[in-house]
This record gives structure tokens, C-alpha cells and sequence, in this order.
């Protein structure tokens, strides 16, 4: 689907203005979020990045600053420039632009993709009023070892959750047709399995079996180019020896070859650069030679390919038809943004003004927010609180505009979103029924912090401790060595848990983490991610029941930091320990239980929910379906949604399998006193999984099937067998 003029442009280009159509670098305009968060582009001022667009030497700048920088920079490219040919405007919009919606791991907590589609839709109607055409999102890493900081941008552990969000966010930022001018090119990033690094460590090596690529780390990709996505980030991990961004098989043979990508793959940030670290290139010309060859089609940052591309097509060592080929995919998706048509249809400061931060994209954020929001516990019913209840809200995320909306947020403002302590106050029946008090830094003592917060627990009903990790605890470049609460914080909340006060605990986090002590213990639990522009009102909402928490976990919760990589979808090995009294020569850590201390898809309500009456089919056909049916209750006095998950697990193969796997879940709305039949249809499709020659198969045989609230609930158990063909 490349238009004819395409090529008509290639066929008057040089092999210079070739190569800068593959040159991609961060913006230089003064204060534009690329300077802030980068060195500024390559050592270039915005002076001389206005002339190297003249001199046709940039294909676009990411991460800049605006309409008013996209416009300028862009009539020089439509009236200064040799051919003419209308720049990209890139932009990380991770989790919204400057109306920030949940982080992507907590707004996959919602279990609802249609709400990150809806999200998605937002921030790219922002976005490209700010002339952005391209958003290097979504991030499909699925993400198992909770050390590793950027589970947080991804939407957690699981293949079948991690498919539905990476479509669903795809059609979100790239709406119905691209050359709508509020739609956004999506980029499927990090490809491949950068979550996979090893100790959980940001940028380390990845060895991994080609049937694992196969089943959980490709899966999510190829449902975000089924959904569309046309452009592809290589990763910066090696993949058993060869770096993902020289990676022929990965970005050549299977993205091209056997999927049938018709987008284009940038490097990520120095990525090509970065393969003489690795080992793997010896020099520049020589990374940029392996990272171009291997179908990396667009440099970023480096400015390797504009160096050194034109003199190894010279000598022979890159041929023409792959330059051709590179710029030809380039030019194929600035045309299906309409750039060609329009170079300015993104870029309107007047839409950009009137539609940032509007009243309807605020109201998506808040609603976002609250289905984020996963409780975990709550003993004695202490939550929903009471309006007229005198509460201690204590601990460093409690007030202050500060920690808000999360990290890997270009354009969002702190300062634009609203804190705990307004949320709560605008809730109470009396702003004065709230005290505050920080009682710790995030991951420094407080002087005197600890004591004037027992003074306030002494004195309120309930005490709400806002607890857990700062922004720069997670996101790129944040691996941690301990998934826990930091040791300040932990001090505060024993001697909070001392006074004997009945405590909320109210978790920020960007990562699955292992609680202890008084945090463990509280009768109430939420996890509550970095929530974004209305963090304060979503929380109160939930906090004093407004709305009943339907949040479920995307990543399992462990007993303990030292079982990470921890999934619900391991294997079983030869000495599996049933959960209980732990024994020797079994499958186990001494002292602590295998399992989850909150499993993945775990989440309470304020209802009371009870599954029964489960019916199955005991055959499925080959070529037929198999229908299970359950009745879910909610017995309580608050109306909530149940979020119902349905696993599997196929009992013998000749490939071992999981103990369980999602298979798929409805989230239903229950009202006090309301019964629903819930129904899930199982395909041989299902069933299937990547057999020992790396394809795709099935094997009929028995297999365990669960209708369940969590992975690791009994719930509903089952047992149905798959016919031979
Ligand atoms: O998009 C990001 C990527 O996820 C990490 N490195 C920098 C890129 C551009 O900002």
C-alpha cells in the first residue's frame, strides 16, 4: 500500500537526503522535554537543527516541545528544503500528554482494554494538537521480574492481558484512519523481550529459549500490529548473543517475513551506537552497517546512518535496494499520517490550547484512575470510610503536588494534578476531619516526622497511610535490588501500627512489591500505581465509596522480595509442593510458601461476590466449541464489578505447561442482591502452544479448567478433555 509518489520522491533523492530521511533526533527548541530529559540533540542547537532539516539531513525531531516548534520547524521543511518532503514529529506519550491518565501497569489493572483505548484516544487527541504524529507507545514488554523499573509502562505478567491492552492502545492512538488529525502513529516497543533482562537489571542480557519468544513475549506484539501499529522499536537487550537492534532473524525474518510488517523499525535511543558496548560492532560505521542490515530503518539519536550510510553504500557494503527499501517504508507512513497532504494538520496552537487539561479529559482521567485502583484487603470492613470519620492521613504521598502522575511522563504536570489530601478534604463532610501529616521523606528520615504522625494517628477514627514508592523508584534506569517499602517509611508505618489505630494502607507503586511488617498487617490495603492529573478525587471516591475498588492485579505479589522472577504461570517441576506445611526435597524456599502473598487478578470489592453452579461441557471437538457457565453473586450492600477469570491448564504435553493460564475474563457490574450468569467459550485455539519445533500446536488431552476470582483462587474447578481430530 505504498503510493506511486513515494517512489517518484526516492528516485530524485541523494544518498544523503536518503539517509536523513532515516535520522531521527531529539529536539533541540529550548525547553522542550527532549533537552530537559537528554543531552540536546547530538550537540546541535535549534539554529542549526532548522538547517539541517534545510539541508534535508532530519527526517523529524522527538520529544519537542509543542505547536509552535512543530510549525516552525516544519515550514522550513516545506519551503526551505530541496524536496519538500514533511518531517515526523515523535513524542514518548506513555500514559497521556498533559492530561495524564494511570500508569499503563496500573490502568491495565482495570482489566477493562476498552478504557486504554479510550485513554489512549485522549492523549493522542492532545498529543497531535501539539503536532506530535507518532507516539513511541505502547510498550508491550511483558514483564515478570519486579525489579526491573519499566513493568510500569507495560500492562504486567500476563500474555492474554498483555495482547488485548497492547490492541487496544493501538487503536486508541491510531483511531480510526491515520490521517485523522487526531490520530497518532503507534510504535510496539521494545521489541523483543527487553523485560526479560536478566536480575530484573534495565538494559542486560536476555538468553532465551526461541519457544518463549514464541509463546509470551511475542504475542503482545503481533496483537499490536494486528491492531495496526506500523512502526516497531528495537529493543536495546541482546537476545542470546545478538543485540535485538542487529538482530536479522528478529527485525528482518520474523517481523517482515513471516508477519508481514508493512511499517518501519527506529533503534532506540543510541541503540545502534550502543552495539560497540555490546561487543558486537566494532566502530560506528560498523554498527550503523549491522543495525541497517539487519532492519533497523531509522536511527535515533545516534546520527550514525546520516555519518556513515551514504560512504557504505559508496563502497558497496550496504546495497541500494535496502536504502531504497529503509526510506521507502518511511516515506509509506509520513504518507499514511497525510503528511504528504497536509504537513500541518497536526499542528494547531490554538486546538492545542483548548484542548489540554479540558473538563471531558479530566473526567476520563478520574474515572480512569479509580478502576486502577485494587484492594487487597480490607479486614472488619474498614473501607469504605465514613464522611463524618476523623482521619489521620499520614505519610509522604499524602499531600503536595508532588509524585502524581508517574514516571515516563513527557508533558504531564504535577502541578496540574490534584493531591490526596484536596481529593480527600473536597470528599469529607468536613475539610477539618482530615489531619496531615508526612511523617517520612520517600527515602529519607523526616525530623520529627514519625512523632507529630503518631500525635495525628492518636487523635483520628482511621488512619490513612500513603505509602511506598517516589516517582524515580520506577521507570527506565530504576532496577532495584529489594521490592520493598523504603526503610524510612517502613519505621513510620511500625510505629504507626503501634498506636493500635485501625490503618488504611494506600500503596504508590510501580512495580509489584513484597510488604511486611505493619504494612502486611494493616486490615486495609490499596494499591493505588501513580494515577495521574486526578489522583486526589479517584481516591476519594474509592476511599469513601463512591465508587467500590474493581481494580484486579496484572503482576502476582510475592511472599518475599527474594522470589522474584515471580508469575502465576510458572511451570510445575518434578517436586511441585502443594501449598501448607513446607517440606523438605519439595519444590520450596525455607520458611516462606511458594505462592503469592496477593495473587495476579486478585482484587476485593465493597460487594460480596460468591461464584457457583458451574457447568461445562466435558468435550470439546476439534473443529467444536466448549461453554462454561457459572453464576457469580454479589450478596453485599454495595453495588460492584467482579472481574471473573477463566484459566486452564493442560494436564499432560509434550511440551510442560503452565499450572494455569488466562484464557479470558469478563468484568460484569453486580448490584447489591444481584445473581449473573457468566459464560466463556473454549476453541482448540485456546489450547494451543509452541511445540518443540518452535510452531504453533495443539495436543488433544485433558485438561483442568477454572472459572475463578483470582490465579491462584480454587474458584470453580473443572475438568474437560480436547478430542482427537
Ligand atoms: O521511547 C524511549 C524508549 O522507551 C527508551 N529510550 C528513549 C526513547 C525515546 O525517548
Amino acid at each position: 500500500r505504498i503510493p506511486a509518489f513515494v517512489d517518484a520522491v526516492i528516485a530524485r533523492m541523494t544518498v544523503e537526503e536518503k539517509a536523513g530521511q532515516l535520522t531521527l533526533n531529539a529536539a533541540a527548541w529550548a525547553g522542550s522535554a527532549a533537552t530537559a530529559l537528554n543531552p540536546p540533540s547530538a550537540g546541535a542547537s535549534f539554529e542549526e537543527q532548522l538547517q539541517q532539516v534545510r539541508d534535508g539531513q532530519l527526517t523529524g525531531v522527538f520529544n519537542g516541545n509543542g505547536a509552535e516548534m512543530s510549525r516552525r520547524m516544519q515550514k522550513v521543511a516545506m519551503e526551505e528544503s530541496r524536496l519538500k518532503v514533511p518531517l515526523i514529529f515523535a513524542a514518548d506519550i506513555i500514559h497521556g500528554h498533559r492530561t495524564v491518565f494511570p500508569v499503563p501497569l496500573g490502568e491495565a489493572a482495570s482489566w477493562e482494554p476498552e478504557l486504554a483505548e479510550r485513554t489512549a484516544h485522549i492523549a493522542a487527541v492532545e498529543a497531535a494538537a501539539a503536532g506530535i504524529d507518532w507516539t513511541f507507545a505502547p510498550m508491550v514488554d511483558i514483564a515478570r521480574d519486579a525489579r526491573w523499573g519499566r513493568g510500569v509502562e507495560g500492562a504486567g505478567e500476563d500474555v492474554h492481558l498483555g495482547k488485548l491492552f497492547a490492541a487496544a492502545r493501538v487503536r486508541g492512538f491510531q483511531g480510526k484512519r491515520l490521517t485523522d488529525r487526531d490520530a497518532v502513529l503507534a510504535c510496539a516497543k521494545h521489541f523483543v523481550a527487553y523485560g526479560a533482562a536478566e536480575a530484573g537489571l534495565d538494559y542486560n542480557s536476555v538468553d532465551i529459549s526461541e519457544r518463549t519468544l514464541r509463546e509470551v513475549y511475542f504475542p503482545p506484539f503481533q496483537a499490536a500490529f494486528g491492531a495496526g501499529a506500523l512502526s516497531a522499536m528495537a529493543s536495546f537487550n541482546e537476545l542470546s548473543g545478538i543485540p535485538a537492534t542487529a538482530n536479522h532473524w528478529l527485525l528482518d525474518e520474523v517481523l517482515h517475513g513471516e508477519w508481514k510488517f508493512g511499517g518501519l523499525v527506529v533503534s532506540d535511543y543510541t541503540g545502534d551506537e550502543e552495539l560497540i558496548a555490546h561487543g558486537y560492532a566494532k566502530d560506528g560505521r560498523d554498527a550503523a552497517r549491522l543495525a541497517f542490515l539487519a532492519g533497523v530503518d531509522m536511527c535515533m539519536q545516534s546520527g550514525l546512518y546520516m555519518k556513515h550510510l551514504p560512504g557504505l553504500v559508496q563502497a558497496g557494503e550496504v546495497p541500494q535496494a535496502r536504502l531504497d527499501q529503509a526510506v521507502r517504508r518511511v516515506l509509506a507512513v509520513k504518507a499514511q499520517l497525510g503528511l504528504f497532504d497536509d504537513p500541518f494538520r497536526r499542528i494547531d496552537p490554538r486546538r492545542e490550547k483548548a484542548l489540554v487539561l479540558s473538563k471531558p479529559h479530566r473526567a476520563l482521567a478520574r474515572d480512569a484512575a479509580r478502576r486502577s485502583v485494587v484492594l487487597l484487603k480490607n479486614d472488619g470492613n474498614l473501607l469504605p470510610l465514613r464522611k463524618n470519620q476523623k482521619i489521620a492521613l499520614i505519610g509522604p504521598f499524602a499531600a503536595g503536588q508532588h509524585d502524581l502522575v508517574g514516571p515516563w511522563c513527557v508533558y504531564g504536570d504535577d502541578k496540574q494534578a490534584i493531591d490526596l489530601a484536596t481529593g480527600m478534604r473536597a470528599a469529607a463532610a468536613d475539610p477539618s476531619l482530615i489531619t496531615i501529616a508526612a511523617g517520612s521523606g520517600v527515602e529519607e528520615p523526616l525530623a520529627g516526622g514519625v512523632e507529630a504522625a503518631v500525635v495525628a494517628a492518636g487523635a483520628a477514627d482511621v488512619v490513612v497511610l500513603a505509602i511506598g514508592e517516589g516517582t524515580r523508584m520506577s521507570g527506565e534506569a530504576q532496577s532495584v535490588t529489594d521490592i520493598v517499602v523504603p526503610a524510612p517509611q517502613m519505621a513510620l508505618a511500625e510505629a504507626i501500627a503501634a498506636t493500635g489505630k485501625p490503618i488504611v494502607v494506600l500503596l504508590k507503586n510501580g512495580r509489584a512489591l513484597a510488604l511486611e511488617g505493619g504494612v502486611a498487617a494493616a486490615p486495609a490495603i490499596l494499591v493505588s500505581w501513580f494515577l495521574g492529573t486526578e489522583t486526589g478525587p479517584a481516591l476519594a471516591d474509592v476511599l469513601y465509596g463512591a465508587y467500590s475498588p474493581s481494580g484486579r492485579l496484572p503482576v502476582s505479589f510475592p511472599r518475599a522480595a527474594g522470589q522474584v522472577p515471580y508469575y502465576y504461570g510458572h511451570k510445575a517441576t518434578g517436586r511441585p509442593n502443594p501449598e501448607g506445611a513446607l517440606q523438605e526435597y519439595k519444590t520450596h524456599y525455607r520458611g516462606v510458601l511458594n505462592s503469592a502473598l496477593y495473587p495476579f487478578g486478585h482484587g476485593l470489592t465493597y460487594g460480596q461476590v460468591a461464584y457457583a453452579d458451574l457447568h461445562h461441557d466435558a468435550n470439546l471437538a476439534w473443529n467444536g466449541t466448549l461453554t462454561a457457565r457459572a453464576t457469580v453473586r454479589n450478596s453485599g450492600s454495595h453495588a460492584c464489578e467482579e472481574v471473573v477469570q477463566l484459566y486452564v491448564r493442560d494436564r499432560t504435553a509434550s511440551i510442560t505447561r503452565p499450572v494455569r493460564e488466562l484464557k479470558a475474563f469478563h468484568k460484569i457490574a453486580l448490584k447489591p442482591g444481584e445473581t449473573r450468569q457468566v459464560e466463556f467459550t473454549i476453541r482448540r485455539a485456546d489450547l494451543e502452544f509452541v511445540g518443540a519445533d518452535n510452531r504453533w500446536m495443539v495436543e488433544p488431552g485433558t485438561f483442568d479448567l477454572w472459572i475463578a476470582p483470582s490465579a491462584d483462587a480454587e474458584g470453580l474447578a473443572g475438568r474437560f478433555e480436547l478430542a482427537a481430530a
